[in-house]
């Protein structure tokens, strides 16, 4: 090949192939209590990577990798020690994401950089040295790295937080330029020598968004998405009151002080979908016609989901109706934004046919991150609407959807509540 041929070569792959390709899908893979799975969960998972290329999907997010004080990973200490991790080892980690990149798959690391365990007390007597867990000093920090205003396990000596506290650990000083510059070489190695493709910011509003943007520029990860969970709006009846546009502006907001480029789990559509399905499902129209979650006002960038490890698995901590998780994987799955599968539903729940069947429809059909819904119906029982005038999605108790379908479409996948129609 001539170095002309190669350059465009190289341009087509790196630039126009991944705005062809099928739109993201992003796998959630582990659950609460996988750091307890015998011979480990890394070693575990790299048997379903086959199921999981089959499926469609593009990215797989895996838990916190480093050595912390809690199992599950969301209270890191000694960031470079992937070998204490509950997972498994550094060598099975990275034969894991190996296996999935050569599947097609890429790897999100879940990135905790919020807060860090400490692992000696200082002459005061309060935990507030840390050890990079490293031959130089790396990461070697003490109470001046830690916010000034987190008195509770460090009385850190730091400037004050840039976001909201965390009580479990103390709150890392991101405005100080050590902090910024060791957490991005840590990013970038769990890159180059680890294999992740991008992160998944664990408790992002607990600093400001100009770190993430920092962050994300010193890093430049293939896909990114941050974990902001406000809660929502509830009515006297503890309801979600039916106007959301605050909620789901805080989303919008942070993506773009983070820079843009990052996306954000879209917990605005997970509150509203739950409550709809609840034979409420005039609430999946908003007052201008679109849809109410983040998806109607900046799709490209967020992620939607049913469930994680927090809101589901057995935390259960603010979980989707059981007997109505596939309606929301309908919704999401034929609906614009990046969907999100979790592994519990796919695999514990035995809905990894349905799933799939949804998953291969919205590829054949090229829904988008930006895709375009008509809503057609939004009653209590019956929410239709069709996405990019090529599918038809169905959800709700009432069967009949009248002359709402055209015999144009044809009816591609039903289950129990749902069905989708793809255009002939
Ligand atoms: C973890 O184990 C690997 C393989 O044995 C080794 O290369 C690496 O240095 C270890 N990391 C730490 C922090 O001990
Ligand atoms: C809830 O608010 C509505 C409208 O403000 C009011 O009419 C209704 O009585 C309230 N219900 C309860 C249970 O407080």
């Amino acid at each position: 090949m001539g170095i002309t041929t190669s350059l465009s070569y190289l341009l087509f792959f790196n630039t126009i192939l991944p705005t062809l390709t099928a739109s993201p899908i992003l796998f959630q893979g582990f659950n609460w209590e996988s750091s307890k799975k015998q011979g480990g969960w890394y070693n575990f998972l790299i048997n379903s990577i086959p199921e999981l290329s089959a499926s469609g999907i593009t990215h797989v997010w895996l838990p916190p990798p480093s050595q912390s004080a809690a199992s599950e990973g969301y209270l890191p200490g000694r960031l470079y020690d992937l070998n204490a991790s509950h997972y498994g080892t550094q060598d099975e980690l990275k034969a894991l994401i190996k296996a999935f990149r050569s599947n097609g798959i890429q790897c999100i690391a879940d990135i905790v950089i919020n807060h860090r365990t400490a692992e000696k007390k200082d002459s005061r007597g309060i935990w507030a040295i840390f050890e990079g867990g490293t031959p130089d000093d790396r990461l070697d920090w003490g109470p001046s790295f830690i916010c000034s205003d987190d008195t509770l396990f460090s009385d850190g000596k730091g400037n004050p937080d840039t976001g909201a506290g965390f009580d479990p650990a103390p709150d890392i000083d991101h405005v100080n330029p050590r902090v910024q510059r060791e957490l991005s070489d840590w990013m970038n190695w769990l890159k180059i020598e680890i294999g992740f493709a991008g992160w998944r910011f664990d408790f992002a509003r607990g600093y400001s968004p100009d770190f993430t943007k920092l962050y994300m520029k010193n890093t430049s990860p293939n896909f990114a998405v941050g974990e902001i969970w406000n809660s929502l709006s509830y009515g006297n009846d503890s309801k979600p009151a039916y106007n959301q546009d605050a909620h789901r502006r805080e989303l919008v907001n942070w993506v773009k002080a983070a820079g843009g480029a990052v996306t954000a789990f879209d917990f605005t559509t997970k509150g509203i979908l739950q409550a709809a399905v609840e034979g409420e499902l005039w609430r999946l129209k908003d007052s201008n016609g679109g849809p109410p979650g983040m998806i109607g006002l900046m799709p490209e960038n967020a992620v939607t989901f049913i469930d994680n490890h927090d809101t589901g698995s057995t935390q259960k901590i603010w979980p989707f109706p059981s007997d109505k998780v596939m309606q929301g994987y309908v919704y999401i799955l034929t609906h614009p934004g990046i969907p999100s599968i979790f592994y519990d539903h796919f695999f514990d729940w035995g809905l990894k046919e349905e799933i799939s069947k949804l998953i291969s429809i919205r590829t054949r059909n090229g829904i988008k991150p930006n895709s375009v819904v008509r809503i057609l119906a939004s009653d209590p029982d019956l929410y239709v609407a069709a996405i990019d005038e090529k599918i038809i999605a169905k959800i709700g108790s009432r069967y009949d959807v009248g002359n709402l379908v055209p015999s144009t479409f044809k009816l591609a996948t039903s289950g129990n509540n749902y069905a989708v129609w793809e255009k002939q």
